[in-house]
């Protein structure tokens, strides 16, 4: 086989053989092809399109391209949940408890956050003596006892992906349906997912701008994971403004634990539930998601959900009291209320730069190596719709510097206030199933 034929093939608009895609993303990882003609192809396949069947086939072989998480020792159909990304986005933190409750098997491998998104990871480890390594006997044992357990990134998983999303990124070929769809499933699935459910963001702070390109990605994502045997369903959610209210490490597990005591804001107690009702149809423990909700909604009432958090948390190293006395999470030195500079109603809030405020103060990563500050962070007290008087509070700065000039600059340059009310953005535009 000749990788010229290959991209002459899909320049032309043909269909590529399953053992024409198995050579490329084979002969890419073990650097047998260079990148000139990978990134031909890729470009190729940016304006040319896959099929269904191909888009499966290029996920599979990267799946299979490095090593894969086998779980097969944990009995039931584990579920994974996958958010393209967003600011102050706790719904991680929520749903393993919440549907690890219902006796769904999470088995989750999460990462450290970069830039103004936060990471899973760096939020449990707010909570004092939490860990995330675990031997892999432990994180079976604990995810067959409680039903969830968290690790760390480890393992060579996907190397195919690594190598084509680099090149992508600088071979203007990031934004092509097929390509971002199967580099995320292949990751899920390596990761051992046998079902998935998809939070695909939409709005000015997301990777998607447009409702109707969510849309196109959630629908090739559930259509590949359906294709490859993982039962997948999707949600288009809002990211035109963060998520709950919450906005930093600390803050954020306060956040979850409200949620998972159903005192939790709307919006992310909203997303949860319809999140959790369909990770609860994929992994078998209800027919419908009606009837999933109506589950969901019994366990945060008699606290079962909010139990099995306390539990992981001390499964896992950490200090589980948090749990009733959240004070006990690290607190910031000072705090400050950000006041309306006017009158009016809050129109417009940029999700993306009110997350690099919170970065400002410390709780995010400018870089890989940056450490960051679990304790800080910003408490919207103000959304989207809200009617809003001079003076009043827009949002309460949590931090341990008293120069917070630079990150109130950044969050009131991105919070517009306007004379006509305008609506709240729907909260979820689309449920895939
Ligand atoms: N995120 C991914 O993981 N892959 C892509 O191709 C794009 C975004
Ligand atoms: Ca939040």
């Amino acid at each position: 086989m000749r990788m010229i034929d290959i991209i002459e093939k899909k320049r032309d608009g043909y269909e590529l053989t399953e053992q024409e895609i198995r050579f490329f993303v084979e002969g890419y990882t073990k650097e047998e092809i260079p990148d000139y003609q990978i990134s031909s192809l890729m470009m190729a396949i940016y304006f040319q399109d896959m099929t269904d069947e191909e888009r499966a086939n290029l996920t599979m072989a990267m799946v299979e391209s490095g090593d894969q998480i086998v779980l097969s020792d944990i009995e039931g159909i584990k579920v994974d949940k996958h958010s393209t990304g967003g600011v102050g986005d706790t719904t991680t933190l929520v749903l393993g408890p919440l549907v690890a409750a219902v006796g769904v098997p999470v088995a989750k491998m999460s990462g450290r956050g970069l830039g103004h998104t936060g990471g899973t990871i760096d939020k449990l480890e707010a909570i004092q003596g939490f860990h995330v390594e675990l031997t892999s006997e432990q994180f079976i044992k604990q995810v067959n006892e409680l039903k969830l357990a968290v690790i760390g990134q480890s393992g060579n998983l996907t190397p195919a992906d690594k190598k084509l999303y680099a090149l992508r990124d600088v071979t203007a070929t990031v934004n092509s349906i097929p390509l971002i769809a199967s580099s995320i499933m292949s990751k899920k699935i390596a990761a051992g997912a046998d079902a998935i459910v998809l939070d695909v963001k939409t709005g000015e702070g997301a990777f998607m701008k447009t409702v109707e390109d969510a849309e196109a990605l959630a629908t090739a994502m559930v259509r590949i994971g359906n294709n490859v045997g993982r039962n997948t369903m999707a949600i288009i959610s809002d990211m035109s403004q963060p998520l709950g209210n919450a906005i930093g490490n600390a803050l954020e597990v306060k956040e979850a634990i409200d949620t998972l005591s159903g005192n939790g804001p709307e919006d992310l107690t909203e997303l949860c539930l319809l999140l959790g009702s369909q990770m609860v149809v994929v992994g078998g423990k209800a027919k419908t998601l009606d009837e999933a909700r109506k589950i969901l909604e019994g366990v945060i009432a008699d606290g079962s959900a909010l139990e099995i958090f306390k539990q992981f948390i001390e499964w896992q190293g950490g200090n589980g009291q948090i749990v009733a006395q959240p004070d006990l999470l690290p607190q910031a030195k000072y705090s400050f209320e950000i006041e309306a500079p006017r009158s009016g109603y809050v129109t417009y809030m940029e999700a993306d730069e009110i997350g690099t405020a919170a970065m400002l103060l410390g709780a995010g990563r400018a870089t890989k190596e940056s450490e960051i500050d679990l304790a800080v962070g910003i408490i919207l007290n103000k959304k989207v719709g809200d009617a809003v008087e001079q003076g009043e509070s827009l949002a309460t700065f949590y931090a341990n510097s008293e120069d917070i000039s630079d990150a109130k600059n950044l969050f009131l340059a991105n919070f517009t206030i306007s004379d006509d009310k305008v609506e709240a953005p729907p909260l979820v535009y689309k449920v895939i199933t």
